[in-house]
C-alpha cells in the first residue's frame, strides 16, 4: 500500500471574497499579514496542487493524507476554494483522510457558522463510532485494507489572540485515543496517528509555547505503546521525521508541500509488515521523491 502525506498548503486568499464582517480581530492582522509578504510564499499553491494530483497519479499512491491548514485565514470562499482544490487528490483508490489545521477555524466565526463543516464534514466518519468522544466526531479511525489503520485526533482550536497559534488535543480525546490503541481490531495493522499539531519539532525538543501543541507530552504518553505506528502532523513548515530518545513512535511532519523553496511531503509503502518512508520535494516544476533519504519506519 502507498500513501501520500501532505499538510499545510495555505492557498493564496482571494482578499475580495472576505466579507467586511470577517476582518475583525485576528483575520485584520492576518490578512495584514499575507499583504506583507507571507502570500507570497504561497501564491503557487493552487498549481502546486493540480501537479500533487499529478503526482499521486503517477506513483499509484493508494490513499492521501492531509494534516490540515488549507487555508490562510479560515473564510468560508477560503474554505470551499479549498476542497474543490483537493477534490481530485480525494479520488485515491483507498481514500482521503484529512484533520483541520488551526488556520481552517482561525477564530471562533468558522466554529459558530460551521464554516469547516460544510466544506470538509462529509470527509469524516469512523469504522470505530464506539470511541467517538468530541462533538460527534472524534476521534475517528480508518481501517485500510487489512494491513493499515488511520487516527486522527484533532488539536486545532481557534485562537483569537494574535499572539497565539497554540493547539490542544482535548483530553476526552486523548482518553479516547489510549483505548483506540489497545483495541484488538488494531492487531498487526501499522497504525498512523494524525494530527495538526506537531509533538515535538524537528530537534526532538518541544515546539515553542505559543505555538506548539500545548499537551504534546500527554499525547506522547498515551502513543507510547505503540510499536508498530508513527505518528503524521503538520503546522511547522518543514519536512522532518523525529526518532529520538523519548518520543516512541517515530514523529513524520510533513512541513508545507506548497511553500516556495521549501515544499516537502511523505510517501510511506508498507508492504509485508516493514514501511519505508521517503521524502518528496518540489523540483524542476514538479513533485520528487528523494529514494536515497528513505527511511525504514
Ligand atoms: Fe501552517
Ligand atoms: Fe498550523
Amino acid at each position: 500500500m502507498r500513501i501520500l502525506h501532505f499538510s499545510d498548503v495555505h492557498l493564496p486568499v482571494r482578499l475580495l471574497s472576505v466579507p467586511c464582517r470577517d476582518w475583525m480581530g485576528k483575520r485584520m492582522i492576518g490578512g495584514a499579514n499575507l499583504f506583507l509578504g507571507r502570500a507570497r510564499k504561497f501564491a503557487d499553491g493552487y498549481e502546486k496542487l493540480v501537479a500533487l494530483d499529478r503526482f499521486r497519479r503517477e506513483l499509484d499512491v493508494d490513499l492521501v493524507i492531509c494534516t490540515g491548514d488549507y487555508t490562510s485565514l479560515g473564510t468560508r470562499a477560503e474554505l470551499r476554494d479549498a476542497r474543490k482544490a483537493v477534490e481530485p487528490l480525494m479520488q485515491a483508490p483507498l481514500g482521503y483522510v484529512n484533520v483541520p489545521g488551526n488556520h481552517d477555524i482561525y477564530v471562533f466565526d468558522v466554529l459558530r457558522q460551521k464554516r469547516w463543516d460544510e466544506s470538509f464534514g462529509d470527509t469524516f466518519g469512523t469504522d470505530l463510532p464506539q470511541y467517538v468522544v468530541d462533538g460527534g466526531r472524534w476521534p475517528f479511525v480508518r481501517l485500510v485494507g487489512d494491513d493499515v489503520a488511520v487516527v486522527a485526533v484533532n488539536s486545532a482550536r481557534p485562537n483569537p489572540q494574535p499572539w497565539r497559534s497554540s493547539g490542544k488535543i482535548p483530553p476526552l480525546q486523548l482518553e479516547a485515543l489510549e483505548r483506540i490503541l489497545t483495541d484488538p481490531v488494531l492487531l498487526g495493522r501499522f497504525v498512523f496517528v494524525l494530527t495538526h499539531y506537531a509533538p515535538r519539532a524537528e530537534d526532538g525538543v518541544p515546539d515553542r509555547r505559543l505555538h506548539g501543541l500545548v499537551n504534546a507530552d500527554e499525547f506522547l504518553a498515551v502513543c507510547a505503546d505503540l510499536s508498530h505506528g508513527a505518528i503524521l502532523c503538520g503546522h511547522i513548515h518543514r519536512r522532518y521525521m523525529v526518532r529520538a530518545e523519548g518520543v516512541k513512535p517515530p514523529i513524520f511532519c510533513a512541513g508545507s508541500a506548497t511553500k516556495a523553496g521549501d515544499e516537502g511531503l511523505w510517501l510511506f509503502d508498507v508492504e509485508d509488515g516493514q514501511v519505508r518512508a521517503t521524502p518528496g520535494t518540489w523540483r524542476d516544476g514538479g513533485y520528487a521523491l528523494d529514494p536515497s533519504a528513505a527511511v525504514e519506519v
